[in-house]
């Protein structure tokens, strides 16, 4: 490897992880992560104490409130969101970007243009799609099948003072590619416009950080990322407040960000996603890193990202040893650009034969379009099932991915 080894103490961080006493290999970790311990007993203890509404003058109330408000902080700081009111929280991703493009509808005039892009996960491109019946246009990004990247000069020539939005996303949930979305958005913007960036496959693996990702809109699923299905969406503060309110006639568009919270947010479940920076924070400080609460993340990020370098590249040069197989993204993890999620398909063979012949063995993957069908249908893998995917964690071991190679190479010549 071309870097130091990664000082990640893999017992402490496993032991976090309850489910991970069971005797199998979970590289699934794209479709859903483990859980942390400490985002488990917050929910419960929120259950068993807090339930009661909020508003109210008596002290529970007041209580429960301070702990839901502490939840969107604790959020904001694991974004780096410059307020917390800009945080809107959902049941997921997918539910935001409807919410999201539901609101951005009612000021679409006919001939506005947006534009997705091919490799998304749907959810950042059926809201959108569905502008159309407000008279948008929209035009689709595609990937450079060549290359299998997103080329700028692909979208600089579909900038024009039409565009309106451009929505695509920060990595690829099939390809494992780290999209460069803030130089995106400076073509965005220089051109008028705005950019809604899904993190969906990014934020498990780097610390967030919207206002570096230079994002108008920012968005994920926690249960990517070591705690419930629950999710975020960051929208700039501007364009927030000028938004429609989805929520009740009485709460207006000033009423931030509960006016894009219809039914409010579940409390039980943003009270556990403290315990995500609690211990994103902890790893940090273990590993000798001390300061903000951010820089202490970002500690334990860089060990992440060392870690699952090292895992992908394991994976990665093995397969490079089997003539049948073409993996479909970058084929290096080193020099970065590219998260541990690794697709391939083997030739003559059906991706859902690997996985199944997997799954006897307690090896976790899977197989197929991973909701990015447009993606597989511009690479023609429909007629295989689409990809065999494996998808690492921070808590994945070097034994493991053995383990998967060495039944992997029972099935694959
Ligand atoms: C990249 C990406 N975006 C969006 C989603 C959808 O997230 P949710 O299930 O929270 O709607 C997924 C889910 O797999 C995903 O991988």
């Amino acid at each position: 490897m071309s870097h130091a080894p990664s000082p990640l103490n893999l017992s402490h961080v496993r032991a976090e992880f309850p489910a991970l006493q069971q005797d199998c290999v979970f590289l699934d970790n794209a479709g859903g992560s483990q859980v942390l311990r400490r985002v488990a007993d917050r929910v419960r203890d929120y259950l068993l104490t807090s339930s009661v509404q909020l508003g109210a003058s008596y002290a529970q109330s007041q209580d429960a409130g301070a702990r839901v408000l502490a939840a969107r902080r604790s959020v904001a700081q694991l974004i780096n969101a410059p307020m917390d009111d800009e945080v809107v929280m959902g049941g997921a991703t997918t539910s935001l970007m409807f919410n999201l493009t539901c609101a951005i509808a009612r000021g679409i005039q006919p001939g506005d243009e947006v534009i997705v892009t091919n490799t998304d996960h749907e959810a950042n491109i059926g809201g959108w799609m569905r502008l159309k019946a407000a008279g948008a246009v929209v035009r689709i990004w595609e990937l450079n099948p060549q290359t299998l990247e997103l080329e700028l000069s692909d979208l600089a020539a579909m900038l024009t003072d039409k565009v309106k939005w451009v929505a695509m996303t920060h990595a690829s949930n099939i390809l494992g590619t780290i999209n460069p979305v803030a130089q995106v958005a400076q073509m965005v913007h220089a051109a008028g416009a705005r950019l809604c960036v899904d993190a969906v496959a990014y934020a498990p693996h780097r610390l967030v950080d919207v206002q570096a990702s230079g994002a108008d809109v920012y968005v994920f699923s926690f249960y990517k990322v070591f705690g419930p299905h629950y999710a975020v969406m960051w929208i700039q503060r501007d364009l927030l407040l000028s938004l429609p309110s989805l929520n009740h006639y009485f709460i207006g568009p000033e009423v931030i960000p509960y006016k894009l919270q219809p039914g409010n947010v579940n409390y039980e479940l943003s009270y556990g996603c403290i315990g995500i920076s609690e211990y994103l924070e902890d790893v940090g400080t273990k590993l000798g890193a001390t300061g903000t609460p951010r820089q202490r993340m970002q500690c334990a990020f860089d060990a992440f990202e060392r870690h699952e370098d090292d895992l992908a590249e394991r994976l990665l040069s093995y397969l490079h040893t089997k003539k049948s197989v073409r993996i479909i993204g970058k084929g290096s993890s080193l020099g970065g650009g590219r998260m541990p999620t690794i697709s391939f398909v083997v030739a003559q063979r059906m991706s859902e034969d690997i996985v199944r012949h997997m799954d006897q063995f307690g090896i976790c993957i899977r197989f197929g379009d991973f909701y990015a069908i447009r993606l597989i249908e511009q690479l023609g893998l429909q007629a295989q099932g689409g990809v065999v995917r494996v998808s690492m964690a921070h808590y994945n071991t070097v034994d493991e991915i053995d383990r998967l190679i060495r039944h992997l190479d029972e099935v694959m010549a």
